[in-house]
C-alpha cells in the first residue's frame, strides 16, 4: 500500500467536449498533468446536466481509473486516500471506507459505492465519459437514534439562525420549569472486582441531591464506566471536517453507547456537571 501524494488542485474545470469527435468523452487534461504511477489527483468535470463534479483519477502502472472524488460517507476526498495498487482499492483518508477504483463499488458485501467513469487516452490527452459506468449509492445508514438526534439539532440550529438569537425563556417560565442538571461521573473504579468509594462521585451526588432538595431541580447521573464506547480513532488530525458531530464511529456501531451522552447532554440537560478523580 502506498500513500497517494497530495496533489494540488487548481479548482478549475479542465473538462470540455472539444474532444475531436470522441464524444461523449470529455477532455480532462494532457498526459503531463496526470498523476504519476501509484498516485492520484482530483479534477473537476462537467456532467451531462452541466454541473461540475469532482472526480479522482488514479494511475496504476500507466492505466488510468476514474471514480467520484467524494466519499459516500461524509464526502472525504478519495484522491487523497490510500491506494492499494494490487487490489485497486482506495481507502478514504477520513474514516477508512473503501472503494474499488475500477467500478467504485465497496470491496466487501453490503458496502456503499461511488460513481465510476470510463477513461481514454488519445494523443496524449485524457478523456473521461461523464456517464457513470456504475452509479454509486449509499446503503449503510447511521442508527436511527443518531439520525433523529442530528435532525433535531439541525432544526434547532436552523431556527436559531433564522431568528438570529437564542430563544429567551421568560422569568415565569423559568419558575415553572425545573432546571435539569446532569451529572457525569468519569471515575473508573472497577465495581465488580474491587469496589471502593469514589470521592469525586460522592461529591457529585451530594451536589445533585442538594440541587434537587434545595431548588427543586431535576437531576440525572451518568457513570461513564457503565457505558461502552469505541475508542476515538483520531480523525480530527486528518481534517476538521472528518471529525464532526455525531461521532462517525459511534453512529455506525449499535453497541456503542455514546448516544446516551448525546441525548442527555444535548436534548435533556440545562446544566452539566462533570466530576473527575483528582489523583
Ligand atoms: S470514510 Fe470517507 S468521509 Fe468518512
Amino acid at each position: 500500500m502506498r500513500r497517494i501524494s497530495d496533489y494540488k488542485d487548481d479548482g478549475d474545470d479542465h473538462s470540455s467536449n472539444n474532444n475531436n469527435n470522441f464524444s461523449p468523452f470529455r477532455y480532462i487534461c494532457t498526459i503531463r498533468d496526470l498523476p504519476t504511477a501509484g498516485k492520484s489527483r482530483q479534477f473537476l468535470m462537467s456532467n451531462d446536466k452541466g454541473s461540475k463534479i469532482q472526480i479522482a483519477i488514479f494511475n496504476v502502472d500507466g492505466k488510468y481509473y476514474c471514480i467520484s472524488n467524494k466519499c459516500q460517507h461524509q464526502g472525504g476526498p478519495l484522491s487523497k486516500g490510500i491506494l492499494d495498487k494490487e487490489k485497486k482499492v482506495v481507502t478514504c483518508p477520513w474514516h477508512g471506507w473503501k472503494y474499488s477504483i475500477i467500478d467504485g463499488k465497496a470491496p466487501h458485501k453490503g458496502g456503499d459505492s461511488v460513481d465510476s467513469y470510463e477513461t481514454k487516452v488519445i494523443d496524449d490527452n485524457l478523456y473521461v465519459n461523464p456517464a457513470p459506468t456504475n452509479i454509486g449509492g449509499r446503503v449503510t445508514q447511521p442508527h436511527k437514534e443518531y439520525s433523529d438526534l442530528q435532525n433535531s439539532v439541525r432544526e434547532y440550529l436552523n431556527h436559531m439562525e433564522k431568528d438570529n438569537k437564542i430563544p429567551q425563556v421568560s422569568i415565569d417560565a423559568q419558575k415553572n420549569n425545573n432546571t435539569r442538571i446532569l451529572g457525569i461521573s468519569t471515575t473508573n473504579s472497577n465495581d465488580k472486582v474491587a469496589p471502593r468509594k469514589s470521592t469525586s462521585e460522592e461529591a457529585l451526588m451530594y451536589a445533585l441531591d442538594y440541587a434537587k432538595n434545595e431548588f427543586g431541580a431535576e437531576t440525572k447521573i451518568v457513570k461513564l464506566r457503565d457505558l461502552n464506547f469505541k475508542h476515538c480513532e483520531g480523525y480530527y488530525s486528518k481534517n476538521a471536517s472528518a471529525c464532526i458531530f455525531p461521532c462517525s464511529i459511534s453512529e455506525m456501531d449499535k453497541e456503542d453507547q455514546m448516544i446516551e451522552i448525546y441525548q442527555k447532554v444535548i436534548i435533556w440537560a440545562d446544566i452539566v456537571i462533570i466530576a473527575t478523580p483528582i489523583s
